[in-house]
């Protein structure tokens, strides 16, 4: 059959992360390939529960039926409060709109914005399906360098003037995928620039509140003075990843349009998850999370000792939360084309250069300490270690 695919086809290849789903369903293959969250910390039990006491009791109907694009109202007003722990305050239920995790605030976001060969402004590097989904749009990424502290505002300062973007892109604590955090300062100077400016922001969050250590930063929309910041968070990580469940935060008009959006494209998150975060919230979040963070920590800290043993020679971030670390392999080595010799040896990565909006940087690679135990994460890096110095002849 030959389909009459549309043109913006032509820009749109899903190979890196149809790859690592492939990687993952091979038992042997210790994977840093990913960004799942521990399954160790999916909470089972308290959601079949949760789930079971719902769809017996009075919600039962509201559940079944077609729900409202924007979301229950108790649940945004729930999700309104919540955000007021990462410092955004005087939100409204008007101000939020519930999305099927980020993924789908990222999609109604750029839906609501970009027009073909429009320009965003990303951190380079920055979370690969963003520019996935705005070259499904047809919009334009360009990569803003960033520093230890964060964003680097001269660049964006003159990438915003050279550019005239639609939107600046950031993922502003423990970055996917380097793990990097923004200071409070560089949040501020971010804010106090693109609003100078005129340029839209969407702070996508997903991970902040996996910090294992340091202190917790207010989020880049609670610097926000003009209403130019949209903010956007998931239960994915913190919950799980199948229940496709996050809100949006912003000024009404904006949400509004991408409610207008959000029918078009799911008519409205499932009406079950929904209520089922709602009570997991109320109930067990707070507790659960802390419950949970020993066990990244501990695997985060199993990769650091592990790179610091076996490759100490790899140039690497050095998260505080989050899942994943960013390195730089020695002598130029390519990511990519060493990937397959990684995979015939059972260790999976994902190459730097698919998270930067110009390619390059080949000698980057991601790795994701989450979904492996600490002794995976010792024999993987091992591993990794043992390929590399073959490759460049020996420890350097
Ligand atoms: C930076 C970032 N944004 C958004 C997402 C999408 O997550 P979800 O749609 O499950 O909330 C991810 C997932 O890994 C991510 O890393």
């Amino acid at each position: 059959m030959k389909y009459g695919y549309s043109g913006r086809m032509a820009n749109l290849n899903g190979t890196a992360t149809r790859e690592i789903f492939k990687l993952l369903s091979r038992p042997e293959i210790i994977s840093f390939a990913g960004g799942l969250p521990a399954s160790e910390c999916l909470p089972k039990k308290e959601i079949q529960e949760i789930a079971a006491g719902l769809l017996g009791g009075k919600d039962a109907m509201r559940i079944l039926q077609y729900g409202t694009s924007e979301g229950f109202d108790d649940f945004r007003d729930a999700l309104a409060h919540y955000v007021g722990k990462v410092g955004i305050h005087g939100v409204k239920r008007e101000n939020t709109l519930v999305i099927s995790g980020g993924q789908n605030g990222i999609d109604l976001m750029l839906k609501t914005l970009i027009d073909k060969g429009d320009t965003v402004l990303v951190e380079d590097p920055t979370y690969l399906a963003f520019l996935q989904i705005l070259n499904s749009y047809e919009g334009r990424a360009v990569g803003v360098k960033s520093n230890a502290d964060g964003l680097d505002i001269a660049d964006l300062t003159e990438k915003i003037k050279k550019h005239k973007p639609k939107l600046l892109y950031v993922v502003p604590t423990f970055s996917n995928p380097t793990g990097k955090t923004y200071s409070a300062a560089n949040r501020k100077a971010i804010a106090e620039t693109t609003a100078k400016y005129g340029v839209t922001v969407l702070e996508d969050d997903p991970y902040g509140k996996l910090r294992f250590s340091g202190e917790s930063v207010p989020a880049l929309k609670s610097f926000d003075t003009c209403g130019n910041i949209v903010y956007i968070t998931s239960f994915s990580k913190l919950i799980s990843p199948g229940l496709r469940t996050g809100v949006a935060v912003g000024e009404s008009e904006i949400i509004r349009k991408m409610t207008i959006c959000k029918q078009g494209t799911d008519l409205h998150t499932s009406n079950l998850s929904q209520l089922i975060v709602k009570e997991y919230m109320e109930k067990y979040l707070d507790a659960h999370i802390k419950d949970s963070l020993p066990l990244y920590r501990e695997r985060k800290q199993a990769m650091i000792d592990a790179i610091d043993r076996y490759m100490p020679y790899l140039k690497h971030t050095d998260p505080d939360g989050g899942l994943f670390i960013f390195g730089r392999l020695p002598g130029g080595l390519n990511a990519t084309q060493m990937l397959p010799q990684a995979v015939e040896r059972n260790v999976a990565y994902i190459q730097g250069s698919v998270f930067y909006a110009g390619g390059g940087h080949e000698d980057t690679i991601r790795l994701n300490y989450s979904n492996a135990n600490t002794e995976q994460i010792e024999r993987g890096i091992k591993s990794l270690a043992k390929l590399i110095e073959e490759k460049i002849g020996g420890r350097k």
